[in-house]
């Protein structure tokens, strides 16, 4: 099994930004970059986000490159990504960024007037279906999530509204099976006509 060219080169283009691979985060996906080009269309100005299972950062870096005075947070669970999220925000003003190590919400103790998530979500029984390399190069905290995919989503569903301000909203990924598990929002299909994200409103 061959390592990852992404991993080789040690970065991933990210709607054109050059996201830094080094400590072996989940690579960014076309369908997210899909949804987050999406998100930077509609909204300008003094907006506070909440990255939340950042990963590499590539949704908050893009948010904080594309969008001029915008505030984004950034939240994650393993170490090593939250050095990647460092590397990634190098030369963005640090007054406009912060990074908080969190268990989804243990941890947050602001409101934001959009939240950008994407949990792992893959479903154990779906294993096959998920490529060989992924599962030998990704890290499976950032896959897998529950027997059935959905252990984070789940939480951050029942939490997120919390942690909104009014008149905002989140807007989460998913896998297209899970759609009829996802109880409310509004659902959007990514670049491949499968429903991919969710914008849930306060
Ligand atoms: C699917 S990856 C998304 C990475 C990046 N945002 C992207 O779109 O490419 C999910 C991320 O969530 C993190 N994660 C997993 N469980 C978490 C938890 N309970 N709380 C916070 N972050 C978590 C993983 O370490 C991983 O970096």
């Amino acid at each position: 099994m061959e390592l990852p060219e992404e991993y080789k080169r040690g970065f991933k283009d990210f709607l054109g930004i050059k996201i830094d691979l080094s400590k072996r985060p989940l690579i960014p996906r076309p369908e997210t970059e899909h949804w987050v080009k999406w998100f930077i269309a509609q909204n300008h100005g003094k907006i506070k986000c909440l990255d939340l299972f950042s990963g590499s950062g590539c949704v908050g870096v893009a948010v904080l490159k594309n969008i001029k005075d915008s505030i984004c947070h950034f939240g994650e669970i393993d170490n090593s990504f939250l050095e990647q999220i460092k590397i990634n925000c190098n030369d963005i003003d640090d007054s406009r960024y912060k990074i908080i190590k969190t268990d989804i919400f243990s941890n947050i103790n602001e409101k934001y007037d959009y939240i950008l998530a994407n949990p792992p979500y893959v479903a154990k029984n779906r294993i096959s279906e998920v490529g060989e390399d992924v599962i030998e190069y990704e890290p499976h905290i950032a896959l897998f999530s529950g027997e059935d995919g959905m252990k984070a989503i789940n939480k951050f569903i029942a939490e997120v509204k919390n942690y909104l301000n009014d008149g905002g909203y989140a807007i989460m990924e998913f896998d297209p099976q899970q759609k009829g598990e996802i109880k409310e929002g509004e659902f959007y299909k990514d670049q491949f006509g499968e429903y991919r994200f969710v914008i849930i409103r306060k």
